[in-house]
């Protein structure tokens, strides 16, 4: 027996294919989503976005940034939707070329919830959420949802991956981390509801779960992923027992079948959080999830190869180092040096710090 050979087959490295939903990835290096603020003031993603997403065409998948449901659902301008012809037919232009390059492309589903604020919303009224309570920072206090309204947004993420389908992705990540509105049903600080939404996990889970069966209606679980981040204080979210909540929500999702299952560990830093302790360590996921598990935050190139090697991680999302290395997979596998990303040009702006950080020199090969 040749063992070298078998060796090879068991041990997935960063670079060896992996199989997710119905698709063979290239390999295991995942573009996390990253809202870049760079569409049009009608939330139409631009020529110059299409330009980005090509130039990282080579990771084994592009998860866009953060799109809009409805206009419900923006927080930040300048944001892209999935809600209208006009923005089909945009990313129908991203998706292509991608696809031309071989890439592989999901569109994250965003909706913000209380994490938006009345200028951006239509008619300047006050942005909605599970309950009546403002984030902490410079926002206003939301309104609660009506039931009936809950049913039109659940149709709204119906309708978004209608449009997703439509424009040529190849499946679609539901964004429930970070804060935004899916979180914010699951958790009980931001959900005081006493209807079938709110009090216990399985209410205050409802709404996800309504959710991703609008979504895989659509699109077939097999091409649906998921991202939840149950230790990041983001945008002021937290929970009196996030570990037996994510743990039970774990536990559902199993028969689903998901694309893959995404998991931002630890949490995010922000000026309007104060990092605490995690929990929990949200990795103890991995073992009770059955299906592909996608680890993000902080990784390096050291810390991804560890984790596939010791199987803590079926697949890394990279988000800081793909926004300055569009070849990030080429120049892991060259072990060549990273671009440093420029802080100020993250949000909003124009090509610079969004399609002119240089790949590497191919010639020099
Ligand atoms: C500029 C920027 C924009 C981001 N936008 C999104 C987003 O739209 N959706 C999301 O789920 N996470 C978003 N995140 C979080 C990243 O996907 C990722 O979780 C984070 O950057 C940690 O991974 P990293 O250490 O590899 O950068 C954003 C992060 C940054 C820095």
């Amino acid at each position: 027996m040749n063992t070298q050979l078998s060796t090879s087959v068991v041990q997935p490295d960063l670079f060896s294919p992996v199989q997710i939903g119905s698709y063979t990835l290239k390999n295991r290096i995942v573009m996390a989503p990253l809202t870049r603020m760079r569409a049009d003031e009608n939330n139409i993603p631009t020529n110059m976005s299409r330009i980005y997403y090509q130039q990282r065409a080579t990771a084994g998948l592009i998860i866009t940034e953060g799109t809009q449901i409805s206009p419900q659902g923006a927080g930040y301008p300048n944001t892209p939707g999935i809600y209208n012809h006009d923005q089909v037919k945009a990313w129908r232009q991203i998706t292509d070329s991608v696809h031309a390059q071989g890439g592989r492309i999901f569109l994250q589903l965003w909706h913000v919830g209380r994490v938006s604020y009345p200028g951006i919303q239509l008619n300047d009224e006050p942005p909605v959420a599970p309950s009546a309570i403002k984030a902490e920072g410079d926002y206003v206090k939301p309104r609660a949802l009506e039931p009936a309204e809950i049913d039109d947004i659940i149709y709204d993420y119906w309708r978004a991956s209608e449009n997703a389908f439509a424009a040529g992705f190849d499946g679609v990540e539901v964004h429930a981390a970070n804060g935004y509105l899916i979180d914010q049903f699951l958790r009980d600080s931001t959900n005081k509801r006493t209807d079938q939404y709110g009090g216990s996990y399985k209410n205050r889970a409802r709404f996800l779960f309504e959710v991703l069966h609008a979504v895989i209606s659509v699109w077939g679980s097999e091409r649906v992923g998921l991202r939840l981040s149950p230790t990041n204080p983001f945008n002021s979210i937290s929970d009196s027992n996030p570990e037996e909540l994510f743990e039970y929500i774990v536990e559902r999702l199993n028969p689903l079948d998901l694309a893959y299952l995404h998991i931002v560990e630890g949490g995010l830093l922000s000026p309007d959080t104060t990092e605490k302790e995690p929990l929990f360590d949200p990795r103890t996921l991995r073992n009770i999830y059955d299906g592909p598990y996608m680890a993000n935050n902080g990784y390096s190139k050291g810390s991804a190869k560890k984790a596939i090697k010791n199987d803590s991680a079926d697949l890394v999302s990279f988000g800081d180092l793909f926004i300055s290395n569009p070849d990030l997979p080429e120049r892991f596998l060259r072990n060549a040096p990273l671009n440093k990303t420029d802080l100020d040009s993250r949000y909003g702006g124009n090509e610079k710090g969004y399609i002119d950080y240089p790949s590497l020199n191919l010639a020099l090969a």
